[in-house]
């Protein structure tokens, strides 16, 4: 049996996928890799590996030492903590990154993926369903690394045969796991306030627009863009791809049709600025078109979800499992 490669499998997008994988192709064929050791119980299911992404030699050992199909490499630093260490953000989104490309040109795994992000895009881009080949100019050594990145995976594919695959997420909103140091990370502390029955102090502004997703269909799109038969991956860059836009304002109106009392105040801080420099809507045709691929939840349903879940895990039993 093919075993498949999670590596950064300790993020926030990481969990998640893990699970859905484990459930997919059973835990013992998902192995977990991350610089940290996972404190997820669901991800532990899976054999956990120890990997620092940006040690080559390292990665290729773990690549060796079994047959794998695929990996998933979500090891990254993301826009606002990447924008206080710079050369560190680079170091670590574009060395990991080519580790995996290398190894996968040598051969050692069938199919990658990779993330990017609306972070590719930036001042220039149109601010309202930008098109899927729009200007990038991003702002953010993030959104920098994220273009390049870009770049390398098509050039891997062209040059190699490397078939890999790579989708631009939104801002990713789920329950199981944390983000962390991203720009659009006010969309899940939101909720952790309002379910704690707590005034949430919001670093963007009340209108700041940006496009977001619930994590389980970033999942269902990273899996189904894997599955999909190569020919029809026309992309080799990265997909453009949404579900729904909304304000920190308007997200705080959603919440209060459930949670009347919910209070929410603004002290925009130096994420304010990447979040201006990034689209309010996406247009995701390319991807509908060639993968077939439809969001399921929207702003309603994410609010639902999101309240009921974080109210659950902060329940006085679940307590010491959140932070
Ligand atoms: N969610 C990421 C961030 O805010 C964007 O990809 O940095």
């Amino acid at each position: 049996m093919k075993k498949h490669l999670v590596i950064g499998a300790a993020g926030q997008l990481g969990v998640e996928l893990v699970l859905a994988m484990q459930a997919k192709h059973r835990p013992e064929n998902v192995i977990v890799a991350d610089i940290r050791t996972p404190e997820d119980e669901g991800v532990l299911r899976s054999p956990f590996v120890h990997l620092d992404a940006t040690d080559r030699d390292a990665m290729r050992a773990v690549f060796q030492s079994d047959t794998y199909a695929t990996v998933y490499h979500l090891a990254a630093m993301l826009s606002a903590v990447g924008e206080k260490r710079p050369l560190a953000a680079w170091d670590l989104n574009m060395t990991s990154l080519l580790n995996v490309l290398e190894c996968a040109r040598e051969g050692l795994v069938e199919r990658v993926f990779w993330p990017s992000s609306i972070a590719v895009f930036g001042p220039a881009t149109p601010k309202h369903d930008v098109p899927q080949d729009a200007p990038l100019d991003p702002t953010t050594v993030y959104g920098i690394s994220k273009v390049a990145g870009e770049g390398w995976c098509r050039y891997y594919h062209a040059q190699y045969g490397v078939d890999v695959r790579s989708l631009r997420y939104p801002g990713l909103l789920g329950h199981r796991s944390l983000p962390g140091g991203g720009t659009t990370d006010y969309a899940v502390d939101i909720f952790v306030s309002a379910a704690r029955g707590e005034t949430y102090s919001c670093f963007l502004s009340e209108d700041t627009p940006l496009p977001m997703m619930y994590i389980e269909d970033a999942v269902r799109a990273t899996l189904e863009l894997m599955d999909a038969p190569s020919e029809s991956v026309a992309i080799r860059t990265a997909y453009n791809l949404a579900a729904m836009s909304f304000t920190p304002e308007e997200l705080a109106d959603a919440i209060r049709q459930r949670e009347p009392d919910f209070a929410i105040a603004y002290a925009p801080d130096s994420r304010q600025a990447i979040a201006d420099s990034w689209p309010a809507s996406i247009d995701d045709s390319a991807a509908r078109r060639d993968w077939g691929w439809k969001h399921e939840v929207d702003v309603e349903g994410l609010v639902e979800v999101m309240l009921a879940a974080w109210k659950q895990r902060l329940a006085p039993s679940h307590a010491t499992k959140a932070q």
